[in-house]
């Protein structure tokens, strides 16, 4: 009698998949009301002999059955256990890969070509290591001239090579190669020799502007300078005013400066007419004419994003680059 009901019980342990059945058989053949238990508790009304025979094979097989039970136990823990891990919820949030974005250098000066670009300039790069001869003299800016002293120049030992101070050389570098009418922008990196503070840097960005053609004139140069603000900081309240000043390269030569809605007035770049010497030094005759302008891309992006310490830009400091 007793053995068959071990037997039914490991067949039900056996084939058990899950904790609550297992919890079932427990309570059927061990638990205060379970077959195993009431045999034992029918033990007292036996003789002495019969009870010492039966009693010993019931508890064996109460013992067998309960170890049987806590062994399958552990086994649907431990799988139990498994499938939670292995379980995934196809409708939780991904972990999100870090993304980068631009820098805001690099988002001023794209925005910067794509305006010039919708005016029909194309866009050249330059060598940042620069010849004097392109750097100054093509530019009207002979040696022992005064005006190199305005440009802190990075030189290199023992050669006659520099590190451009400005865009303009590659004007000369153009010119030369290229028959007008043109219009080009060179965008790129600049180096001077000198201290830094919230608005100087030895390093810097410019973009170049120069349009050559027959007829090209200050009303141009003003008319595209003022639309390219007004795309630059989409808003046609921009005024825009020449401010006479001097670069050997252009004659007559300007400071720019615009006023925005409610602001004040900003210089924010150089301008003029193509210097006659500049043109003889890359072979255009008498009846090219044309403006130039260099702007600071650094000091667009400032404006543009309310930056008042350039060397922010350059400070790789997260806490700053995650603004933008
Ligand atoms: N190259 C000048 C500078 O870095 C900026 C500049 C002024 C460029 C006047 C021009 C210009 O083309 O016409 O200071």
């Amino acid at each position: 009698m007793s053995n068959q009901i071990k037997e039914k019980a490991i067949e039900e342990i056996t084939q058990a998949d899950d904790l609550k059945k297992l919890e079932e058989i427990y309570r059927t053949y061990i638990g205060r009301k379970g077959k195993i238990t009431e045999i034992l508790r029918s033990l007292k009304d036996l003789s002495e002999k019969e009870r010492k025979e039966k009693g010993k094979i019931a508890n064996q097989i109460k013992q067998e059955i309960s170890e049987m039970i806590k062994e399958k136990e552990h086994k649907l823990l431990a799988k139990k256990d498994k499938n939670e891990k292995d379980w995934i919820d196809v409708t939780a949030p991904g972990i999100k890969v870090p993304q980068g974005h631009l820098h805001p250098i690099t988002l001023v000066q794209r925005q910067i070509e794509d305006i010039f670009q919708s005016m029909g300039f194309s866009i050249l790069d330059g060598p940042e290591v620069e010849t004097s001869y392109y750097n100054f003299d093509a530019l009207n800016v002979p040696k022992d001239h005064p005006a190199r002293d305005m440009h802190d120049t990075f030189w290199l030992k023992d050669l006659d090579l520099l590190l451009r101070t400005h865009t303009s050389p590659m004007q000369a570098r153009y010119m030369e190669k290229n028959n007008p009418p043109l219009r080009i922008i060179i965008p790129g990196r600049c180096f001077r020799h000198e201290a830094t503070d919230s608005t100087h840097d030895f390093q810097f960005y410019q973009v170049e502007g120069l349009m050559v053609g027959k007829n090209v004139s200050v009303a141009n140069l003003k008319a595209i300078i003022e639309e390219f603000f007004k795309e630059f900081f989409s808003s046609s309240d921009i005024k825009i005013r020449l401010r006479p000043s001097y670069f050997p390269f252009v004659e007559p030569g300007f400071e720019v400066d615009i006023k925005r809605k409610g602001g004040d007035w900003i210089e924010v770049m150089g301008a003029g007419m193509v210097h006659p010497n500049v043109f003889k030094e890359v072979g255009y005759v008498d009846e090219w004419q044309g403006f130039a302008f260099g702007v600071g891309i650094d000091r667009l992006a400032m404006i543009k994003y309310q930056v008042d310490d350039i060397r922010l830009l350059y400070s790789s400091d997260l806490r700053f680059l995650k603004q933008f």
